[in-house]
């Protein structure tokens, strides 16, 4: 993922900078850039690839002690990997430079009006709008200018400036995307994540959304998008590096769990039109005749990714109206499967590295069907096996169990069906524009969820030396208990098995009694009364039931012992919603038996073997 830093004081700017890059490297990268004003004037280095190309730059062609800078490490969206599309950005004329992390949502209709007005761009990113947004409105003031030029921006942003004429001052805001500004005496830093700036200062700053800063040698200035100032109290950290890089969260299990919101944010960013009813796959590889030439559609995968597909066919089949079917990539590879030219594979993985989903690909494209990949790891080998792609921009994700990844590949998949739906003509322009507005509110709703997990805690402590455990669920709400199953069985080590509710009766329920706690998915209202009968016939049988449900539904109260409130959203959302209860569960049952979270026995993050 993106990272930021800026500084400014009496060392050299860019062996500050470039040391700050190297340790926002785990967070992943494709590109690399540096900035400083020295003299007057703004000297830039930037490549693509590891940061040791950007290396050679610097000691061979750059100038050695000068400040203020800021850099940057680019984790492709908009636009390709390369040395033009990486940060920082600047203005026509090179009296600024800007580094941002973030995904600016209009930068079309931005960069239609700038160029109109005369402004040449250098990049395919979206990021260069601001630059030239903040020269189009700069009369002096850098601060006033990068106020106005926010004030036509939608989207999320975390942005440091650089301005020739302000040697002085560093301008960075945030909205959404993380920034803190590190105290020091005589210099101050600014970074995306405090793990580029600890070996310097312990005197950190949070921004919020909405917040901004001046920063100079001798001191900051805080401010807020209307202009007003702030006064804000700096924390001291206490962290190990290692903490660190966990953003101070225990594991990184629990830390990507948080990062959720921000991933769905980063999957719809810029890829959706509220106002036309529109959705914006540009690396999709399907023509409109391969669309309409699709007959039916093929979900492989692995593991959660696996789970993911399983979503993605109740999605598809409900949105675009053509069969789907779900195979693991380890079965469909030896199947001497049946696809052909009207065939659509779409292959989930988060590192794209699977073996048997690369194998699964290689097999269905030898017998002709077009394939896509939806993938979070860049330029990794799936991406390379594929006809299309829809990256599902999640970020590194290093706990071995996934999670942030799989609300990637969820929404990507709602993008996905919206766009195919649409094109067939099942689906109108207000109902893609419903769910729009839809998608751009969960994140708010998760971060609701996320603020207060006292309840799933106390829930895990009571369970968590249960033996085996049941999920159950129907419908759209089937694979998040399976899901959900599997987070339980990978980092608690018990035995956790899903069904589909429906069927319970037909084997399971014979193991129902007072031993065997089931977890009932019971979001939304599809099948809902259905389920609840399935969970009276729990109940007649002294079993526990814990449900995951709205938390405007009073009744099912009468049927569990206990439930885990979640907030209300669309059926077709609410798997995104429903599975995070179920992996905090599981994270807060692991951590309390004492075992190792990120790092599970016997599991690898990725599986390149057969
Ligand atoms: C491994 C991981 C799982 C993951 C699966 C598929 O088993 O431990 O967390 O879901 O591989 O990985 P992929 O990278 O293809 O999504």
């Amino acid at each position: 993922m993106c990272g930021i830093i800026g500084y400014i004081g009496d060392q050299p700017a860019n062996e500050v900078i470039f040391d700050g890059l190297t340790r926002l490297e785990y967070r992943g990268y494709d590109s690399a850039g540096i900035a400083v004003l020295d003299g007057g004037r703004i000297v830039l280095a930037k490549d693509v690839g590891k940061l040791r190309h950007l290396r050679e730059i610097l000691v061979t062609n750059f100038p050695s002690r000068a400040s203020p800078g800021i850099g940057h490490t680019r984790w492709a969206t908009h636009g390709r990997p390369s040395s033009f599309n990486a940060h920082p950005h600047g203005d026509c004329r090179g009296t600024l430079m800007v580094a941002h992390n973030g995904i600016i949502e209009n930068y079309m209709k931005l960069k239609r009006a700038l160029t109109a007005a005369g402004h040449v761009f250098q990049s395919e990113t979206d990021t260069e709008v601001l630059a030239h947004l903040i020269e189009s409105h700069y009369q002096g003031d850098l601060e006033a200018a990068v106020l106005k030029a926010l004030a036509d921006v939608e989207g999320a942003y975390a942005l440091v400036v650089l301005h020739r004429d302000h040697p002085d001052q560093l301008v960075c805001v945030r909205k959404e995307s993380p920034l803190i500004v590190g105290l020091g005496r005589g210099e101050q830093f600014i970074a995306s994540d405090v793990t580029a700036i600890m070996q310097h200062t312990r005197q950190v700053v949070y921004l919020e959304n909405g917040e901004g800063a001046v920063v100079r040698r001798d001191g900051v200035t805080f401010f807020d998008l209307a202009g007003r100032h702030l006064a804000k109290t700096p924390t001291t950290l206490d962290w190990n590096p290692v903490a660190a890089e966990k953003g101070g969260f225990p594991h990184f299990m629990l830390k990507e769990i948080y990062e959720q919101p921000q991933v769905i944010r980063n999957t719809i960013g810029g890829r959706t039109s509220e106002e036309e009813g529109k959705i914006y796959l540009t690396e999709l590889g399907l023509s409109g005749p391969d669309i309409f030439r699709t007959q039916r559609i093929v979900m492989v995968g692995c593991g959660t990714a696996f789970y993911a597909g399983c979503v993605g066919k109740y999605l598809i089949e409900q949105l675009v109206r053509v069969p789907v079917e779900c195979d693991l990539a380890s079965e469909f590879r030896y199947r001497q499967p049946l696809v052909d030219g009207n065939t659509l594979v779409v292959a989930i993985s988060q590192s794209g590295e699977t073996a048997d989903t690369l194998a699964a690909v290689r097999e269905a494209r030898a017998r002709g069907a077009k394939v896509l990949g939806i993938v979070n790891a860049k330029e990794s080998s799936l991406t390379r096996e594929v006809d299309g792609l829809v990256y599902i921009h999640a970020g590194p994700e290093i706990g071995v169990a996934s999670t942030k990844a799989y609300i990637g590949m969820l929404t990507a998949q709602v993008l996905l069906a919206l766009l195919l739906g649409k094109i067939r003509g099942v689906l109108d322009t207000a109902f893609v524009q419903q769910t729009i507005r839809d998608l751009k509110v969960l994140p708010q709703l998760i971060e609701r969820l996320l603020a207060d997990t006292s309840g799933i805690r106390a829930l895990a402590e009571k369970f968590k030396d249960a033996r085996n455990f049941l999920y159950l669920g129907r419908g759209i709400n089937f694979p998040t208990a399976m899901e959900g199953a599997l987070k339980l069985k990978e980092i608690s080590y018990i035995h956790a098995e899903a069904y589909a509710a429906g069927e319970m009766k037909h084997g399971p329920i014979a193991l129902i009694d007072k031993d065997l706690p089931v977890m009932a998915i019971a979001a939304n209202q599809g099948a809902y009364d259905k389920l609840v009968s399935n969970l009276k016939e729990v109940q007649a049988r002294s079993g526990t039931v814990i449900a995951v449900a709205s938390e405007r539904n009073e009744e099912i109260r009468h049927v569990t012992e206990y439930v885990i409130p979640i907030p209300d959203c669309p059926d077709i959302l609410s798997p995104i919603l429903s599975v995070i209860p179920l992996q905090l569960f599981a994270y807060y049952v692991a951590d309390l038996r004492g075992l190792d979270v990120d790092q599970p026995r016997n599991l690898a993050k990725s599986v390149t073997v057969e």
